[in-house]
């Protein structure tokens, strides 16, 4: 299924890219302070890369967002309060130096849910879509990597780590789940349930890492 962007109202779209704005804001922040708590010279060139992209991406989701509701509509959705309480669990990961959790939970389980949500844009179906299409096709292509980098960084992992792992996982997941279920009034689940996005993010990670999760 996609997710039909902008056929409706202008609102809609713009809660929509408000929420990614936030998304990409938590990448950025979490990112750089990846850097500063990872040991590995590789991996924090990597974390300084990426922070410096998700803040691209942020500037552009909050032009997006503005273009479209310029006049301080308000953009506050379930699914802002819901990230909230993502941020705080990385936030928490973060000040403890659980580097692991960290990237379970941004590299792996957030840009699983950000290319989710990019891949069901149709922005072919919006007035404005033609503005955004390149914008759209860098993302993915950057979000891609990130992803990678996690799930390559996973490989890595001692068998021993995966239960540990998989409970960093399910954490995460599950509030994933949150923001998906805070979003309802945003994905066009006219045409579709919080429960296929669900299973469509499940898909987007590591199978040994989800066994126990809903
Ligand atoms: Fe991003
Ligand atoms: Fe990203």
């Amino acid at each position: 299924m996609t997710m039909v962007v902008g056929a409706d109202s202008a609102t809609r779209v713009a809660r929509l890219f408000h929420l990614l704005w936030h998304g990409e804001r938590i990448a950025r922040d979490t990112a750089a302070r990846q850097a500063l708590i990872c040991n590995d010279v590789k991996a924090r060139r990597f974390f300084a890369m990426q922070s410096a992209q998700e803040s691209l991406h942020a500037a552009l989701f909050h032009a997006a967002a503005t273009v479209l509701a310029p006049r301080a509509r308000p953009l506050q959705t379930p699914a802002i309060t819901a990230l909230g309480v993502y941020r705080r669990h990385l936030d928490r990961d973060l000040a403890t130096g659980h580097l692991a959790g960290t990237i379970i939970g941004l590299q792996i389980v957030l840009e699983g849910l950000g290319a989710l949500t990019l891949s069901r844009m149709n922005l072919a179906l919006s007035q404005h879509g033609p503005r955004f299409a390149p914008f759209k096709r860098l993302l993915e292509q950057q979000e891609d990597s990130h992803h990678a980098f996690g799930c390559r960084w996973l490989e890595r992992q001692s068998i021993a780590s995966v239960p540990a792992l998989a409970a960093d996982t399910r954490e995460y997941f599950e509030l994933a789940c949150s923001v998906i279920d805070g979003g309802e009034d945003l994905f066009g689940y006219g045409i579709s349930t919080p429960q296929c996005y669900v299973t469509q993010l499940r898909t987007t990670l590591p199978a040994a890492l989800m066994q126990g999760s809903r």
